[in-house]
Formats: C-alpha cells, structure tokens, sequence
C-alpha cells in the first residue's frame, strides 16, 4: 500500500479540523441565537412597556389597563383578569395562575393585584379620568378553588380633570433589579423621607432599614427562608413552572421568570443562556447562593411593609399600591429595588404545612411588634447595572369588555 504523503496527512487532518469547527462554531451560532444570546431578543413580549400610554387607547379605560399591566406582580405571573365598561373596571384575580405551595392562601397573588391597581389610579387623570376604588372585602384564606377568576377589586371611573401625578411618568421606567448594588453609596435622605410620606392605608405600616440590628435580622431572616424554600421540594417545582426556557417559550407565554432578569453577569449570562436549562434545584440553588453572597449583603436598605391582617384582603391590595408606590418613586430617582420576600412566603408555607413559625418569630425580632404582620420584603440601593425589561401580555390579552 502506498504510504500516504506527511503533507498530506496533515492537509488532510486540517481539513478536517476546519471543517468540524466550521460545523461547530455554526452550531454555537445557531443555539446562540436560538437561545437570544445573540441578535434580536422576539420583541412582542417586550412591546406593552413602549405602548403603555398608546394615544389609540388615550381616555379611555383601556389605557388605565395598558399601565396596570405593568405592574410588579410575583414571578410575572400576571394573575390579573380586567372587565371593562364605559363607568367601571374589575380587577379579578386570576386564581389558575397561582404560584401554588409558594403563594398557597394567594396572598403574593392579590399584592400584584394591588400594584396593578395603583397603575391605573395613577393613569386616571391623564386620562381624564377620577377614580374610586372599592376593594373586594373578606379573608384570602376564605377563597376556595383555583380555577374561577375571583373578583379582588372595582374601580369606579368619573370624568375628572386633576394633573397627573409624577409618579405616572415613573411606570416604564419600573423594573426590578436583581443585580449586585453598591451598598458603599448608601441610600439617598430625602428618598427616604417620600417613602415615608407616601399616603397609606391605616392598616399599614412601613419598615426601612439601612443598618443595625433590625437591618441585620431581617437580612437573616431573608437568607434563612430562603435556604428553607430550596430545601422544600414542592416549592421549588411550583416556583420552576414559572421560569421559561428561552425566547421562543417567551413569546408564547409572555410571562414568567427568564434568565434576562435574574441578575446575571452579562459574561454568565452568556453561558447560562448556551446551556440546557437548569432543572429546579440547581437553579433554585444558585439563587439562594446570589441571596446570600449578593442580595442581601449589598442592600443598602432592607424595607418591608406590614399589615394588620396579612390574610385581609383590602389590606394585602393596600400593601400592593403601597410598594408599586415606593418602587416607582425609586425608578424616578433613579435607584435600584427588588423584592426580597422569601420570608413571608415561608411563613405561609408553615401555615399550610401547620408546623412551627420560625419565620414569623424572625419577624418578630425585627419588628419588635407581633401586631404587624410583615407581608413584603424588599431591598434597595444603587444598583452596578441597569436592569432588564420582563416580558408582558399587553392589555388587551387580558380584557374583557361588558
Ligand atoms: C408580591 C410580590 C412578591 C415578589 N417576590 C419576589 C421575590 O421574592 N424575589 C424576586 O426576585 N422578585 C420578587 N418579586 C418581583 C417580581 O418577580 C417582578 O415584579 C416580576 O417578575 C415582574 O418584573 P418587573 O418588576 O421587572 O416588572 C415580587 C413581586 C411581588 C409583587
């Protein structure tokens, strides 16, 4: 047999190699853009927060929709139904998209409602509209099944000629960052003093921590639940159904939790995004490592808002429209928050599971007072990097007219 020439063999073997890196970089490319690591991200999802004041919609109830739906609400799950006529619009609660064992009285459910109300009474009188609100009375723990829409709140529309809140102009700008903040530059006095200002229902009360002991606590106690929730199989599946697999699970669901959010490096999120998603317990353990070495050590506040009754209803909507408040007035000011609130998730999970409430006595710690009922976490500063826009179902995805 004739032997085959060095050069040969190696032109051969170059040949070879080029072309499997040829079909290997092609194949990184593909999923690369598959997976929105590269090029353009699907847009639909991303629209409603450019549209929100669409002068099509201008005066009527729609429009109010358009910026109730961009709202913070838990894991976007948008649980929110709104049945529209010319002098009123439900707010109903839709309970099939339910967090399950994470949110099991719906409680984080009708705090996004509230949230959403607060947007549309602030998109009132651009609108010309005056609104009144009646929230739907009762107990969470009274609500039964799951699959019928129940009715959290209505909202009375006049016409009406007040300016605009400047709040208002706040609404596109909201996010929540989960990125890493400088805890070094502190948080701004004066923020503080129009958090503290901001109108709210006497049921509430409003907690804000910037160091000390009760800023130590709480920090614990976030990082404690946590650690809790990941060692909690059924809250980890539940909470999982939510995150989405990619931009093209995205663009059908338009909702949930996706990489883009969760307050990545932009190098990790790189590879996070080429890799196979993760499955409920890794995924759910790097978060509760981003809570223990990031989250919590970099807030420059740790904040929470307590209730009377964490199981009312008009109280839970209250504290809703309480922290949508508190979270625009920050995006206008240009600081960073996120909610932190694995500890009141865990406390309802004790609940429903009837064990002991070791969340609930941390609270105590820090409040000093068992008679409020802390019912939102959260944390603030100035964040390293800008956060990323969370996909939404635009308004009329979610509107029914009557
Ligand atoms: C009641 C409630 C609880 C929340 N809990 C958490 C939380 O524990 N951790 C977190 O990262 N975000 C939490 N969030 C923020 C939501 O995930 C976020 O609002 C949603 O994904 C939409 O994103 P956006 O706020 O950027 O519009 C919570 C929001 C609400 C209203």
């Amino acid at each position: 047999m004739k032997n085959k020439s060095p050069s040969f063999t190696r032109r051969h073997l170059l040949e070879i190699g080029t072309g499997a890196t040829l079909v290997a970089a092609a194949g990184v490319i593909w999923r690369a853009n598959e997976r929105g690591v590269i090029g353009e991200k699907g847009q639909e999802p991303y629209k409603p927060w450019e549209i929100w004041n669409d002068p099509a919609h201008r005066g009527t109830p729609l429009a109010l929709v358009a910026a109730g739906v961009l709202a913070s609400n838990p894991h976007n799950t948008q649980p929110w139904l709104f049945r529209v006529s010319d002098t009123r619009i439900d707010i109903l609660a839709d309970t099939s998209r339910n967090l399950g064992t994470f949110d099991p009285y719906l409680r984080e459910m009708h705090v996004g409602l509230g949230c959403a109300v607060e947007n549309m009474v602030l998109a009132a009188a651009p609108n010309g509209y005056a609104v009144t609100v009646t929230p739907h009375a009762g107990s969470l723990l009274d609500i039964g099944g799951r699959d019928e829409p129940v009715l959290a709140a209505t909202l009375h529309l006049a016409r009406g000629d007040a300016p605009a809140d400047p709040l208002y102009s706040a609404i596109p700008k909201r996010h929540t960052n989960r990125n890493p903040y400088d805890r070094a530059r502190g948080f701004p006095d004066a923020l503080l003093h129009d958090f503290a200002a901001i109108p709210h229902d006497e049921n509430l009360k409003l907690y804000l921590f910037q160091s000390g002991a009760a800023y130590e606590t709480l920090g614990a106690a976030i990082i404690a639940a946590t650690d809790e929730i990941v060692a909690d199989h059924a809250m980890i599946e539940d909470s999982h159904r939510w995150f989405r697999d990619g931009p093209q699970e995205m663009e059908r669901e338009r909702s949930g939790l996706e990489l883009d959010t969760a307050g990545l490096s932009p190098a990790l999120l790189a590879v996070a995004k080429m890799l196979p998603a993760l499955p409920a317990e890794q995924s759910h353990g790097t978060w509760a490592d981003q809570t223990r070495d990031t989250h919590v050590p970099s807030a420059a506040l740790l904040g929470l808002i307590a209730a009377r009754d964490r199981y009312d209803r008009p109280q839970t909507l209250a504290a809703g429209r309480l922290w949508q408040r508190v979270h625009l007035a920050a995006g206008a000011a240009g600081l960073a928050m996120h909610p932190l609130n694995q500890p009141v998730e865990m406390i309802d999970r004790e609940r429903q599971l009837g064990t002991e409430s070791k969340a609930e006595a941390r609270f105590a710690a820090v409040t000093g007072d068992e008679a409020w009922q802390p019912t939102f976490v959260f944390r603030g500063g100035y964040a390293i990097r800008d956060a990323a826009v969370s996909a939404r179902r635009g308004a009329e995805m979610v509107t029914e007219t009557v």
